[in-house]
């Protein structure tokens, strides 16, 4: 029997299928009169809005129904969770980088206990020999509360992993956020002690992205590619898909190029080929960079990458607040929504 909450969140999440099959025989109907639009943007639209909405995000975090869906795309609601999730990972020869969910916290309290779950993370890491690091939100350690609050946050994060030698991956969010988190990053890692220890995201679609990837390779520091996970208007980023997949093949060779270490992160085969093929060409050995995916995301492709002799790192989030990550997933691949429906109501 499910109780009234549980009963509630089926009847959304049955709203949210129907939703889905009406939008795609729509769009269905748009490719058959104006040919190919893309990837479902409707839908990417609506769950990327979907990931903002407050009321939703309270009653599905507390949901038994929602926590069992989210269980696809996050590894666990406990910090325990994670870990056990993170060992079995590294069983199989790939690497972790450790998310504690959760954004834009709204007081300065609040920014240091999400500061405080990651240095309980690193600590951890290294009682049990893990091969991962960690993956940080800037708004999460409170740079929507005050940029310095962030920073002094993110360093403090930073100095204790440079001390077990681990790394902090400072997580990119929206563009209004892009230059204060470059500048933020760009101003911790010129500290010599911290050199090692910091590194950032860039996303294939802004246009901004080839200049920041170029000052970030005179400085020296370590980029994980991706695609972007935000709504963007046309003023900052491609609207089409193509050109952002060509942006993110332009860029991967200008990371392989460098002597840095950097991280592609992606799903997408073309892009990975692409990656390959540069490397082929240009002699450029697989210990030299790395590929990222996401947790419960083409776990087929991060075993075959493995099995080729590719360093392999997979994104594990964990905690209770997992609502906005979940939508940004539902967001990049719509079909995942009938896949957990399927699954979850046995159609
Ligand atoms: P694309 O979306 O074109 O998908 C290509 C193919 O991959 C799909 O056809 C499908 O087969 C598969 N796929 C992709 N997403 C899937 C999903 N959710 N479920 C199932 N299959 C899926 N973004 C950001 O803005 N800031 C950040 O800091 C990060 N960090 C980050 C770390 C890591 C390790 C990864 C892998 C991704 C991010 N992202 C991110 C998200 C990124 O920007 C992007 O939204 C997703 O990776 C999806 O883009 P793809 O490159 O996979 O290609």
């Amino acid at each position: 029997m499910l109780s009234r909450r549980e009963h509630q969140g089926a009847t959304t999440l049955q709203h949210l299928w129907w939703l889905y099959v009406i939008s795609e025989s729509a769009l269905t109907q748009s490719r058959v009169f104006y040919g190919k639009v893309g990837p479902m943007p409707l839908l990417r639209s609506l769950f990327i809005a979907l990931s903002a909405n407050r009321p939703l995000r309270r009653f599905c975090e507390h949901s038994a129904v929602g926590t069992r869906l989210s269980s696809r795309f996050v590894a666990g609601m406990e910090m325990e969770d994670a870990l056990r999730v993170a060992e079995a990972v590294n069983r199989q020869g790939m690497a972790v980088t450790l998310d504690s969910l959760g954004e834009s916290v709204t007081s300065e309290a609040e920014a240091h206990k999400s500061a405080e779950v990651y240095h309980h993370l690193l600590d951890s890491i290294a009682a049990r020999k893990l091969n991962a690091n960690i993956s940080v939100k800037l708004t999460q350690m409170g740079l929507e509360v005050s940029p310095q609050l962030a920073e002094t946050i993110a360093g403090n994060l930073t100095e204790h992993a440079a001390e077990l030698h681990n790394f902090v991956r400072i997580d990119m969010e929206g563009s209004p956020l892009t230059q204060v988190t470059l500048d933020i990053v760009r101003r911790l890692h010129a500290l010599p002690r911290l050199r090692t220890a910091i590194g950032i995201v860039i996303q294939a679609y802004l246009y901004r992205s080839q200049a920041d990837i170029e000052q970030l390779l005179a400085d020296g520091i370590r980029v994980r590619l991706c695609k972007g996970a935000y709504k963007e208007p046309a003023e900052v980023a491609f609207p089409l898909k193509a050109d952002v997949d060509q942006n993110f093949i332009r860029l991967s060779c200008m990371l392989l190029d460098s002597p840095v270490y950097h991280a592609l992160a992606t799903h997408d085969e073309a892009m990975i080929d692409a990656a390959k093929a540069f490397a082929n060409q240009n002699g450029i050995d697989p210990s030299r960079f790395e590929f990222q995916m996401l947790y419960g995301v083409r776990r087929d492709l991060q075993r075959r990458l493995v099995r080729e002799g590719y360093n392999v790192r997979v994104y594990v989030p964990f905690g209770r607040e997992w609502y906005p990550y979940f939508m940004r997933r539902l967001a990049e691949r719509p079909a995942n929504l009938l896949f957990l429906a399927r699954n979850f109501f046995r159609f």
